[in-house]
């Protein structure tokens, strides 16, 4: 179990990304339950996911669980974004009345009193950062929200809110192919002694089971700063040091989740599947012992680290 950054939410290692779970899906609910099951009870929603049915789905969820069930589960969601359900796009609103109406209107959904943890779902510098730091300890002083971060993949925005602002945790993309965040964004995490949640940590599936098809289907150029060969040959090598340190099928996901749950400040890190089977891939990561640091080391020096080409 981790705590995450210095709140009182104490969770397992792995939590479970909706972004991807369509509530209208049978193979979502399938996920979820599968979740429920591993004990994998830290669920991240957004407002935003499917225009707020991804929060009305976990809400009914939520009501449906013996109350000792229900007081394990622990809900990430996030807003900021404005959005009309049916219409294509949304637009950062970083306006704290907003915000507090967008929060208030999450708990509703979720059918909570209080949402566990509500992150801002994006930010800029020209974002006034002490009134929106106000409007969140508003929304903590109500009860609406236990504690608050924010989602970006900007540093400076990052480094300067937590600077300024009570936010445990930071959601950012971290992986084997994304450790932009070990640069700026996890320094000023651990500086603050707040937490990561790290997202994407396949890279949209590349490091899944299937992901030599998924790499060989790309463009030459590859993706992530690897051409397509390079990436290809990078997976093989991942897969053998997966079967060298204890997991018997070599599994590059399961090595790419150990591999960022091997960094202190992470947490969490979120497993975006869509379906069970790739559920159970990433969630076999609980009977693996950790990852030793040599293995770290290697991986390290397989990959590489990049800046954000957008600060912020
Ligand atoms: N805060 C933000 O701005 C933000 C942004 C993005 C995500 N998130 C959160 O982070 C969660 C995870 O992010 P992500 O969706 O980018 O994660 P990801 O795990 O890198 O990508 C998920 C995709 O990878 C594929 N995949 C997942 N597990 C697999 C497996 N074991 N084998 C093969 N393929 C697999 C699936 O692709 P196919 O669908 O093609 O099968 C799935 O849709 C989201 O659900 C959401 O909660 C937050």
């Amino acid at each position: 179990m981790r705590q995450i950054g210095t709140s009182d939410l104490v969770v397992p290692p792995l939590g479970l990304g909706l972004m991807r779970l369509d509530p209208a899906e049978a193979e979502s609910r399938r996920v979820l339950a599968a979740a429920l099951e591993r004990g994998i009870v830290l669920w991240d929603t957004a407002d935003l996911y499917f225009y707020g049915r991804s929060e009305t789905w976990i809400g009914r969820v939520l009501k449906a669980l013996a109350p000792e069930e229900r007081r394990r589960v622990v809900v990430v969601t996030k807003g900021g974004n404005r959005f009309t359900p049916g219409e294509e796009g949304w637009t950062w609103t970083p306006d704290p009345a907003y915000i507090r109406e967008a929060a208030r209107a999450s708990a509703r959904r979720l059918g909570v009193e209080t949402i566990d943890l509500y992150l801002l779902h994006g930010g800029t510098l020209a974002d006034p950062i002490d009134a929106l730091v106000e409007g969140l300890e508003g929304l903590v002083r109500e009860g609406t929200i236990r504690h608050y971060g924010l989602s970006s993949i900007r540093p400076a925005v990052v480094c300067r809110a937590l600077e300024r602002g009570r936010f445990v945790a930071v959601m950012s993309a971290y992986g084997p192919l994304d450790r932009r965040p070990e640069r700026e964004i996890l320094p000023c995490v651990r500086a603050r002694g707040a937490s990561l949640i790290a997202r994407g940590v396949l890279a949209k599936g590349l490091l899944g089971r299937d992901g030599p098809q998924r790499i060989a289907a790309l463009e030459a150029a590859g993706a992530h700063g690897y051409p397509r060969e390079a990436l290809l040959e990078l997976y093989r090598q991942l897969e053998a040091i997966a079967r060298e340190t204890g997991d018997p099928e070599g599994s590059v996901a399961r090595l790419a989740y150990r591999f960022v749950l091997a960094e202190g400040a992470v947490a969490v890190a979120l497993i975006g599947a869509r379906t069970v089977v790739q559920f159970e891939e990433a969630a076999g990561v609980l009977d693996l012992p950790p990852l030793p640091p040599e293995a770290v080391a290697r991986i390290r020096n397989l990959t590489r680290v990049d800046d954000y080409t957008v600060r912020g």
